[in-house]
């Protein structure tokens, strides 16, 4: 049945990619995004005129606005992905991710239940809010210790996953105290289309694109597990339309790969696809490495599968292909995303941290 949904942080990443899919399924999208450096409206340029898309610019810390973005739209649902999402920034400055990540998802919590209590029976049965959250909750892993699963504890390391962990915490508080039909996901890294190009894939992608240094931190042996973004924004789709009120749910692409080898499969596929620059794997530049880098992560998804039947559809093979195919076919969109502030996180971060 279709449904309207408030969407958090539809301009960023993961939200824009999912709001461009409930809308082509059938939904109507409230989409409240401030933003920030990370939210570009040209993600959603294909549904400007779309009447199913209703885009607002705002935090989701801003009590009022969300208040009335509930009695004029009525959402179904509510989806958070706002958020401060970037580790490096997060250990450069943290207070912005206290304050978007946990204080906003209170805000955006506590509004929420205010609606969903004045709402008759019917429309409360129906009603979720479904948090998207992250892998790093759970803190790095051992070389073969064994997949995060939902009950692991959590043990986050830097001020962008404690931000996170907290807001799980409050998230899970609302429903065991108040009664608030939420869901959490847990999901391994993100790649694809509409990645802002300060995270490692697309970051690589340019700059082998431009003959630029690839960054890789430490000895490039961290481990990530990887999903496409796609399968990631079916997953949350399911999760809303089956998960179980209170339960957690974790996501992972089954596909653990070390920094130096994501790094050289897109240096490969760069000598093929743009071959005056081959060969790319010459620019990799090994720099210093991220205080406190956690290791390793894995993501055990059994759960989501056995109990919700999801199943990706990209492998790590067929979504990196698709993923620097897009980058290459985009040129104007990364002109416009790398514009003056983009620059100047670029020169700040890596400056600073010099060629091993
Ligand atoms: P992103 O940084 O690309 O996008 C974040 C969006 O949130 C931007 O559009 C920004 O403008 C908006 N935003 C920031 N502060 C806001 C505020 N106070 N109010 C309203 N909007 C605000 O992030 P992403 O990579 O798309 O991640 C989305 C969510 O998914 C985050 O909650 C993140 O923790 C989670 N997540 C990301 C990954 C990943 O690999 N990228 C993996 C697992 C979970
Ligand atoms: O695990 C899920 C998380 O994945 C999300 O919650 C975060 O929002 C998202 O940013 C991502 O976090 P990471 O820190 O893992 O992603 P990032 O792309 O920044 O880095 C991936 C790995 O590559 C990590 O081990 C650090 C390393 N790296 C990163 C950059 C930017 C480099 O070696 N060089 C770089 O220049």
């Amino acid at each position: 049945m279709a449904r309207t949904i408030l969407v958090t942080g539809g301009a960023g990443f993961i939200g824009s990619n999912f709001v461009l899919r409930r809308i082509a399924a059938g939904d109507r999208v409230v989409n409240l995004d401030k933003l920030t450096y990370a939210g570009n409206l040209g993600n959603l340029a294909s549904v400007k005129h779309n009447p199913a898309h209703i885009f607002v610019q705002g935090g989701i810390e801003d009590a009022e606005l969300v208040r009335s973005l509930f009695q004029l739209h009525h959402p179904d649902a509510v989806v958070n992905f706002a958020a401060e999402s970037h580790v490096d920034r997060s250990i450069a400055s943290p207070e912005e991710f206290i304050f978007t990540n946990v204080v906003g998802t209170f805000r955006l919590l506590h509004e929420s239940l205010d609606y969903y209590r004045a709402l008759p029976a019917e429309l409360q049965a129906r009603f979720r809010f479904l948090h998207v959250s992250t892998d790093e909750v759970y803190g790095s892993l051992s070389k073969t210790g064994p997949a995060f699963v939902e009950s692991k504890a959590y043990e986050p390391n830097s001020p962008y996953s404690a931000s996170k962990a907290s807001s799980d915490h409050l998230v899970r508080a609302y429903q065991h105290t108040y009664g608030l039909p939420v869901l959490t996901t847990n999901c391994s890294n993100n790649y694809g289309p509409y990645q802002f190009p300060e995270k490692l894939i697309p970051l690589v992608i340019l700059n082998a694109l431009n003959g630029k240094p690839l960054p890789i931190y430490g000895d490039g042996l961290n481990v990530r597990d990887w999903l496409y973004v796609g399968d990631h924004c079916e997953a949350i789709a399911l999760v809303l339309e089956k998960g179980i009120p209170g339960e957690t749910y974790n996501v992972g692409g089954d596909s653990e790969k070390a920094n130096i080898d994501v790094v050289t499969t897109i240096c490969s596929i760069m000598d093929e696809v743009h071959p005056q620059g081959a060969p790319h794997n010459r620019l990799i530049t090994f720099v210093k490495d991220r205080p406190g880098h956690d290791r390793r992560y894995a993501v055990d998804a059994s759960k989501l599968k056995r109990e919700l039947g999801w199943l990706q559809q990209e492998t790590f093979t067929t979504g990196i292909r698709r993923t620097v195919e897009w980058y290459l076919a985009n040129s104007s969109w990364i002109q416009e995303v790398t514009s003056g502030d983009y620059r100047k996180w670029i020169a700040a971060n890596y400056e600073a941290r010099g060629a091993k």
